[in-house]
């Protein structure tokens, strides 16, 4: 693997809507991201991911561009983000925007021109498909959202077009070269303002599998997930090397990729040396409590299901490229609240799991609020005090699925975008710091008692145990086997232990006890110094540890003689 210039770097994600509002509507800001730069440099963050903030109707939150050129008025002005680019530098801090390409909005002008002539060339920047009332429609995928990925186009109604996501969110015509100039300009135009580079939305619907055709249906709908036709789409390589060609390479700029349903043979093709992204996320442990049929009910076996989907797919790129590890995004649920079950929700569970996904090989990103342990929200009364566009289709299929209405309550509760986005908790002020108005979207209620104000000075806090975390990463004495190490899992048979060492001339061991019973672990080597850990106590007898639960270490080994 050559070195690169991001490597060694720690990103960290904002949802603008989210993190904080500096004039009092409700909504976070650009000027509110500019005022925290100085908090996201102590943190000690090295590149900052914005979900978006161009020109949206906001039907799925900004993933709905109505302009890629032009910052929605709500998150502030393009010379905002000039200014929040200049400061972020000063800090050396890198923007990285959100590049949302498979789709844009209904009211993005190409989709107005080609409701206006769908014959015209604005009409081939899209899939329309002529259709009359009664017929079958062109394909029987099932949006990512609910319900059919056909809908009527504006004006017509003998035509549909394609949105695999939200209606209004219609899926761009990749098959077009007109159209992927269009991209490559605009991509272009953002990076020569200045920008580190990019995170790259659900790119891998960006190929279809063409001509369309239904595929088995695997819910009572009829319909068929989109993932039965990504299996068979092939030939996405061509449209993102030559993306990269024509942008990425020549800006030497970082891109992330949100890749699912890669092929083995193709890891290198993604994030080789010369791939088609610098890196892209692992979401190998968000499949880990995915079910055929809705249910509230635990997962087995968490622990041992979370190492073994992490180890392997780290495994699966060695040599390769580096993944960027996640516990948590604007997608999911919260992960203090989905990887460590409820009884064992501690600040000290919480850092164990930070440690963990921290110090595996890869880029560790950070979610805004997870380094001060934001938990899922509790309380939900009503979906009507939820906002997300998914909200629906997730309470229809766990009543379709036979959850009484009660239970369909507290699964979305448990699974909803929401989670991750109600506002940050700066403060146990009004509305937790995060706005002078009424924020747009409900405050998670435990605001009062996890906040950033409680944990800055706290050295015990779980926004501390971050810093350490980051300042270790950064220790010119150990990020060289943090970055670069070998990664090898150590007494991955043992229950309920997550144990691996990274090793490049220093061997750093990391040893974490995922489960409340004590444990003892044998050491094949003595332990030179402790690095860190989330706990006073180490029990060390010069051959084994015994761990406490949830004890979490990382350690420097003597090297063999
Ligand atoms: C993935 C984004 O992260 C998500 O928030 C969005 O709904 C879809 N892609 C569609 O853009
Ligand atoms: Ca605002």
């Amino acid at each position: 693997m050559k070195e690169k210039w991001w490597h060694n770097k720690v990103a960290y994600q904002i949802y603008p809507k989210s993190f904080n509002d500096s004039n009092g509507d409700g909504i976070g800001d650009i000027r509110g991201i500019i005022e925290k730069l100085d908090y996201l440099e102590e943190l000690g963050i090295d590149l900052l991911w914005l979900s978006p903030i161009y020109c949206s109707p906001l039907a799925d939150q900004g993933y709905d561009i109505s302009d890629y050129y032009n910052i929605d008025p709500r998150f502030g002005t393009i010379e905002d983000l000039e200014e929040l680019i200049a400061e972020g530098k000063k800090r050396k801090i890198g923007i990285v925007m959100d590049l949302v390409v498979n789709h844009c909005s209904d009211e993005h002008e190409w989709f107005k021109k080609a409701c206006e002539d769908p014959d015209g060339p604005f009409g081939k920047f899209f899939y329309i498909k002529d259709y009359k009332d009664g017929d079958e429609l062109p394909c029987n995928w099932r949006s990512y959202f609910g319900g059919p990925c056909w809908d009527f186009l504006p004006g017509h109604d003998d035509k549909v077009y394609l949105h695999v996501f939200h209606k209004k969110q219609p899926d761009l015509n990749w098959e077009n070269p007109l159209l992927r100039k269009e991209i490559y300009k605009m991509i272009n135009w953002w990076l020569d303002k200045g920008i580190a580079g990019f995170r790259i939305d659900a790119i891998i619907n960006i190929k279809k599998k063409l001509p369309f055709s239904n595929y088995p249906a695997d819910r009572g709908d009829g319909l068929s997930s989109i993932n039965n036709m990504l299996k068979e789409a092939s030939g996405i390589g061509e449209f993102l090397n030559e993306m990269a060609d024509e942008c990425f390479r020549k800006h030497d700029s970082f891109t992330v990729g949100e890749v699912f349903n890669e092929k083995d043979s193709e890891l290198p093709l993604f994030i080789g040396d010369n791939g088609y992204f610098s890196t892209m996320f692992d979401f190998s442990t968000t499949f880990i409590d995915e079910t055929d049929t809705a249910t509230i009910e635990p997962v087995d076996n968490l622990a041992e299901k979370y190492k073994k989907a992490f180890f392997k797919s780290h495994k699966r790129v060695e040599g390769i490229g580096l993944l960027s590890n996640i516990i948590e995004n604007h997608d999911e649920p919260r992960g203090v609240s989905r990887y460590i079950p409820k009884e064992d929700l501690t600040d000290k569970s919480k850092k164990m799991l930070a440690g963990l996904y921290f110090l595996m090989p890869g880029i560790p990103f950070i979610y805004q609020g997870q380094e001060i342990g934001m938990e899922n929200l509790s309380g939900v009364k009503s979906l009507k005090e939820l906002d997300d566009c998914a909200n629906p289709d997730l309470y229809t299929r766990a009543v379709e699925d036979g959850l009484s209405e009660e239970d369909a309550l507290k699964y979305i509760a448990r699974w909803t975008r929401d989670n991750a986005r109600t506002p940050f908790q700066w403060s146990d002020e009004k509305n937790a710091g995060f706005s002078e108005g009424e924020p747009w979207l409900m405050l998670n209620p435990n605001y009062k008692e996890i906040n950033l104000a409680k944990q800055k000075d706290d050295s015990n806090s779980v926004f501390s145990f971050y810093k350490k975390l980051i300042a270790l990463r950064k220790n010119p004495e150990y990020a060289e086997a943090i970055v670069y190490g070998e990664f090898e899992p150590y007494l991955a048979e043992q229950k309920n232990l997550m144990s691996f060492k990274r090793i490049d001339g220093k061997t750093v061991l990391i040893a974490a006890n995922y489960q409340k019973e004590a444990q003892t672990v044998a050491l094949d080597r003595p332990i030179k110094s402790v690095l860190l850990s989330n706990t006073e106590e180490i029990n060390y007898d010069g051959e084994s540890l015994r761990l406490n639960g949830y004890d979490f270490i990382v350690a420097e080994l003597r090297n063999c003689s």
